[in-house]
């Protein structure tokens, strides 16, 4: 898979607390990136909202850029308490779902293992894995937890399969809520990323042109532009910023502008 413009992914987390809020929430940023409908925006509210925001978004905004995606999801249906299937997932209209993610790896002890059987599930049921990778400690030596996050998240998967997974370099030690948290820096970024695709080019024989990879941590209206200017950093997915409309908002627009600055196509 290859994409033309950018994408912004909104992680909203476990936020907001109510479905009116949520649905304020919602109802802005879907205003905000239908006027920049130029720019690839993914929202994951909480699997909860999901029913409520899936109707918002058909009946009010159907040509909309914008898609729904989930923060996790079961890997499949039946006997497995508290989780939500593919099947209900892909019913409210969802595109995409956030798989590895590392509150989950590393809060909640997800094992690489489960990760790979979720981002199998959601590809046999056409929802877009986008498996986030990444290392714990800042001083973690990066390609090897990346090159085995990838090996074992991706185990099994051909290469057309894995072309279709969108893959982010999202550090743990860089997402906003983690204590002493700050972005990396763009270059580092960047050579996480060409390392990234350097495994899925010697181990599924990919070409450039055959994966995206996304930037997250801490990614806010003040650094986006300093990761989005490489053209190798597909886009980026956002954890607080994406809770403040303003935020929010301005980020959508300075991904349009600078779109439109490189020339790159409309995707829709
Ligand atoms: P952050 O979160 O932007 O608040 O660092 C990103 C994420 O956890 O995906």
């Amino acid at each position: 898979m290859s994409l033309a413009s950018k994408i912004i992914i909104a992680n909203w987390k476990a936020n907001p607390s109510s479905l009116k809020e949520a649905q304020d929430l919602f109802a802005k940023e879907v205003g905000e990136a239908a006027m920049h409908s130029r720019v690839k925006t993914v929202i994951c509210p909480p699997v909860i909202y999901l029913e409520e925001l899936s109707k918002m978004l058909h009946a009010n905004f159907p040509q909309a850029s914008v898609s729904l995606g989930v923060q996790d999801m079961g890997e499949a249906a039946g006997p497995l308490t508290g989780e939500v299937s593919p099947e209900m997932v892909r019913n409210f209209g969802v595109d995409y779902v956030l798989i590895g993610h590392s509150e989950r790896r590393y809060t909640l002890g997800e094992s690489d293992r489960i990760i790979n059987r979720k981002v199998v599930a959601a590809i046999g049921h056409r929802i877009i894995p986008v498996l986030l990778v990444g290392e714990k400690e800042q001083n973690d030596y990066r390609y090897d937890v990346l090159a085995e996050q990838l090996r074992q998240d991706l185990v099994g998967l051909n290469s057309l399969e894995v072309s279709k997974v969108l893959t982010v370099y999202e550090p743990a030690w860089a997402v906003s809520s983690h204590p002493d948290s700050h972005a990396d820096t763009p270059a580092e970024a960047l050579r996480a990323i060409e390392m990234i695709r350097e495994v899925l080019f010697k181990t599924w024989k990919l070409e450039q042109k055959e994966t995206i990879v996304l930037y997250g941590g801490s990614v806010n209206e003040h650094n986006l532009l300093s990761f989005l200017e490489h053209p190798e950093i597909d886009g980026v997915i956002v954890g607080g910023a994406s809770l403040s409309i303003e935020k929010f908002g301005h980020i959508l627009k300075l991904t349009d502008n600078l779109q439109v600055r490189k020339g790159h196509d409309s995707i829709h």
